[in-house]
Parts: structure tokens; C-alpha cells; sequence
């Protein structure tokens, strides 16, 4: 089936341009790509994927778009296609995309005004193996998202997007694979928005002399450090300076994508966090709102 098969990259818009920028390059490990368009871009260096994050000056806090990844034109195409009939409003037809990288890709917006990108043959970046102790991320590992009907969000993932359920938590936490990642992408309600973007970090090593990084620059651990039961990953949870959510994690778990059979989890606080030790919770984190400008597409 034709489907989408890796993050590329969120693209923010943030008030605070340098205090942002600096927190990504300077802090959180990752590494600026270089681009003319007024935009920062930034590439985790663990991985060959061109770009993982957008920031773009601008006088409110959003998501303006998250990238998605197909193997092919022709899936891209494919996806488009699909995406069109199951209702979503294309912002975009599929072309040649003009982003650092480049590539080919199309623009819509999910049932809930999020706007998505999918795109294939874009530039393959430098990456280095990340050591033990480097604490900085090797790539995205998954985005974390509200809807206000996340029963029919998962449809969409699964039916238009071909992603596969691979847990649940209770009814109301959705883990979706679309490679053999457990989890490239998991859906909560709420309002449309992000809920928080994930950095696989080289081992618990790597996460700790991360957060130790982080503590050094005077950003604490909102949550964490844990392990979660879905994925078996573990966790730390920021907030940056324009108060969005980043986590560092490591060891989720690698799945069958064809024959893992999901399960239900029961919440209690020994699933959400198997060690039980860390500091905060989902309640200290930043609460979920509606990302401004729903259905409202960024030019660029
Ligand atoms: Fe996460």
C-alpha cells in the first residue's frame, strides 16, 4: 500500500526568532542548514535526512507545517490523490518543492486544519554517528499531535496515509507506525495542535548528557526521566523558549510494520512511566491549545 514512511521536518512560527534559534543550535544539538529565505533551518546531525526543523520569524507561536516522507513521485502522487478524495483540502499539487533539499511534494491540510507536507526525493544530508556521550539528537523520532476527534484522526492516518496502529492507551492515546519504528506519529484529543516533537538520543546515555546540556543553560526536565509502556522508550520532556514541547528519548522499540499486533495498555502511572522516579508529569507540561491559524497556509 502506498504510504508515507518518515518524518522530514516541523516547521514552526515563533516571536521570538533569535531566542529560538538559538535554543535548536546552540542547545538542543542540532545544526543550522544553510538557506536565503529568511528562515532558520537545522538538520539533526545523526541522520541523513536534509532538514528536522523550521523556524520562521513571525507575531504569533505556530505549527506552519509538519513534512512527511514517501519512497517515490509516484507514491507522493498516489497521496495526493488520496488525500483529495478523502476530503482534505489541497493547499498545494503536487511540483517541485523550492525548500533546502528540494525534492517533490504536495501540500494539504489534515480534517483538522493542520497543514501537512508529503515529499520524496529530496537531498540526502551529511550525518556522523552520534557517540555515547555526544548528547545531541540522531533524528526525529516522533511527533505527538492533538484532534478534536482523535477516533477519526487515526482513521485518517491509517486509511489515507497508511500508517498502522501499533498501541493504545486506554481510549485516548493512539501510537501509529509508518516504517518499522514503533511510533512515528501518536494522537490524543484536544484541540488541533502539538503536543510535543521527539529527538531519538544514542542510548539513556545520550538522553542524560543531553538533559545534563540543557540543565547547564538553565532549562530543567519538565518531565521525565522515565520510560514509557508503549514503545518502551525513554523519555525527558523541554519546553523551549517559544514554550513548545521537545523530548528527548531512546531505545523505542523497533516493530514487524506488517505483523505487529497492538495492544491496549490500562493508564496507571507505572504504564505511562515505568520507572516512576522523574521529576513533573503531562499536567507541568504547557496545556494543549489550538494552533492559531487552522486551515491558514504559511507562503513558504
Ligand atoms: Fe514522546
Amino acid at each position: 500500500m502506498t504510504r508515507v514512511t518518515e518524518i522530514r521536518y516541523v516547521g514552526y512560527a515563533v516571536t521570538d526568532f533569535q531566542a529560538e534559534k538559538k535554543f535548536y543550535e546552540e542547545i538542543w544539538g542540532l545544526e543550522a542548514v544553510p538557506s536565503n529565505d529568511g528562515m532558520a533551518w537545522f538538520k539533526a546531525q545523526g541522520h541523513d535526512e536534509h532538514q528536522v526543523v523550521r523556524l520562521r520569524p513571525a507575531d504569533e507561536n505556530r505549527i506552519d507545517v509538519i513534512a512527511l516522507a514517501a519512497d517515490s513521485r509516484a507514491d507522493v502522487d498516489a497521496l495526493h490523490v488520496k488525500a483529495e478524495a478523502a476530503g482534505c483540502k489541497i493547499v498545494r499539487t503536487p511540483a517541485p518543492l523550492t525548500t533546502p533539499g528540494g525534492g517533490y511534494g504536495f501540500r494539504f491540510f489534515s480534517p483538522d486544519g493542520m497543514l501537512f507536507e508529503i515529499s520524496s526525493d529530496v537531498a540526502r544530508g551529511q550525518r556522523r554517528d552520534i557517540a555515547r556521550w555526544d548528547g545531541v539528537p540522531v533524528k526525529i523520532s516522533h511527533i505527538v499531535l492533538h484532534s478534536p476527534n482523535h477516533q477519526a484522526a487515526v482513521q485518517f492516518f491509517t486509511d489515507v496515509l497508511g500508517f498502522k496502529v501499533s498501541d493504545w492507551l486506554g481510549d485516548f492515546m493512539c501510537f501509529l507506525r509508518c516504517n518499522s519504528a514503533h511510533h512515528r506519529i501518536a494522537l490524543l484529543p484536544g484541540p488541533a495542535c502539538l503536543n510535543h516533537v521527539a529527538y531519538d538520543m544514542e542510548g539513556i546515555d545520550g538522553m542524560m548528557r543531553g538533559a545534563h546540556r540543557l540543565k547547564l543553560h538553565g532549562i530543567d526536565i519538565g518531565w521525565g526521566p522515565g520510560r514509557h509502556t508503549a514503545g518502551n522508550n525513554t523519555f525527558s520532556y523541554f519546553v523551549t523558549p517559544s514554550g513548545f514541547v521537545a523530548e528527548y528519548t531512546s531505545e523505542l522499540e523497533e516493530v514487524d510494520f506488517d505483523a505487529h499486533q497492538y495492544q491496549v495498555y490500562t493508564p496507571a502511572p507505572l504504564i505511562m512511566d515505568q520507572w516512576g522516579i522523574g521529576t513533573g508529569g503531562p499536567q507541568t507540561l504547557p496545556h494543549p491549545a489550538p494552533n492559531p491559524g487552522l486551515f491558514v497556509a504559511v507562503e513558504a
